[in-house]
């Protein structure tokens, strides 16, 4: 069929299945830009294949499951990478695995495997890409696919695409308030004074923290999104060269930037001369950084020419979904 395009879906956590859910809710809007056919779905355990496509009766049925449980469906099949490809041949490989700091895996290989497969990718996972952003673009450039990758900073705000549109500027600096659970975490306690671990509780309620908190709350997550942002503007870092502090604030800190007039904000920079870090930051009202809170991201570029501000959503699953379509129709077109 012409413009007929294959997708599997690598992840079925939280985002894998707001995004498959998008994709029904927009398949009117789709189908005038293509005909888009889920072809494969997997989550930790198993996979579902079908060369024809789910209907989305058929994916709405997958998104209700429980987690991680594909394999209980009798047509599924043990989660292999090689088979799904050798099987359906997706188009575009979207990646939703959640985020491995040490090895970047199961989302490295599975990328990888893509690209050599000759299937654009679009991934919400950050880790590969902050651990081998230019291994990954140069493996795609000579398989001539490509990789979409827009929802892993700042998800539902197009910070990527506004750095992207200013290349003819010098960008000296960026200080961000890059995650959303901390941010979170700093606004509740700041205006209810409650203690970090009852924020934390807080933050995990509302679905955004990562499944294994300590990758917000120790920097990981704001230093991953530091390292692409840099590769976006072609400065290669690396994130062990990324300054992590963790985040550790006590009511008495609080207490004292209340007194002070001052904020704490887990900030995310990076530096004309290179260096990059993590670290909590008592900062001035003043600072436009400052005001910017709960589940809001804020980045703070400075360039040649003039200091821009975005501020918006970031990392939400309905946001970060919408993100991931967009990629995939940019891989599409
Ligand atoms: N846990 C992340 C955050 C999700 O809180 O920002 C989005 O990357």
């Amino acid at each position: 069929l012409l413009n007929e395009r294959k997708i599997a879906v690598i992840g079925f956590g939280s985002i894998g299945r707001t995004f498959v859910r998008l994709l029904t809710e927009k398949s009117h809007y789709i189908k005038k830009l293509a005909e888009l056919r889920v072809v494969a779905v997997a989550d930790s355990k198993g996979m579902v294949l079908k060369p024809s496509g789910f209907s989305d009766y058929e994916l709405i049925k997958l998104c209700e499951l429980p987690r991680s449980g594909l394999r209980s469906l009798p047509e599924s099949l043990d989660l292999d990478i090689d088979l799904l490809y050798s099987k359906v041949q997706p188009d575009i490989h979207v990646e939703l695995t959640p985020a491995n700091y040490e090895t970047g895996e199961p989302g490295l290989s599975n990328i990888v495997n893509a690209i050599n497969n000759h299937a654009h990718v679009v991934t919400a996972n950050k880790a590969p890409l902050a651990l081998r952003f230019s291994e990954l673009m140069d493996l795609a450039r000579k398989n001539e696919v490509k990789i979409g990758f827009r929802s892993t900073v700042m998800g539902g705000t197009p910070l990527i695409d506004m750095l992207l549109s200013i290349r003819s500027y010098s960008v000296e600096s960026i200080h961000g308030i890059l995650n959303a659970t901390t941010n979170f975490m700093l606004t509740e306690m700041h205006e209810k004074l409650i203690p970090m671990e009852e924020a934390l509780r807080r933050a995990q309620a509302i679905g955004i923290a990562e499944r294994d908190p300590r990758l917000d709350l120790d920097g990981w997550d704001s230093a991953a999104k530091i390292v692409i942002l840099s590769n976006v503007l072609r400065r290669e870092i690396k994130l062990q060269n990324v300054i992590r502090e963790p985040l550790k604030v006590e009511l008495s800190d609080i207490a004292e930037c209340l007194r002070n007039n001052n904020v704490i904000k887990y900030v995310g920079a990076l530096e004309l001369d290179g260096k990059a870090y993590v670290k909590p930051m008592k900062l001035s009202r003043r600072d436009p950084l400052a005001g910017v809170d709960g589940t809001l991201n804020a980045v703070r570029i400075g360039t040649t020419i003039g200091e821009i501000t975005l501020v918006g959503k970031g990392g939400g699953r309905v946001e970060t979904a919408h993100n991931v379509l967009d990629d995939v129709i940019g891989v599409m077109l």
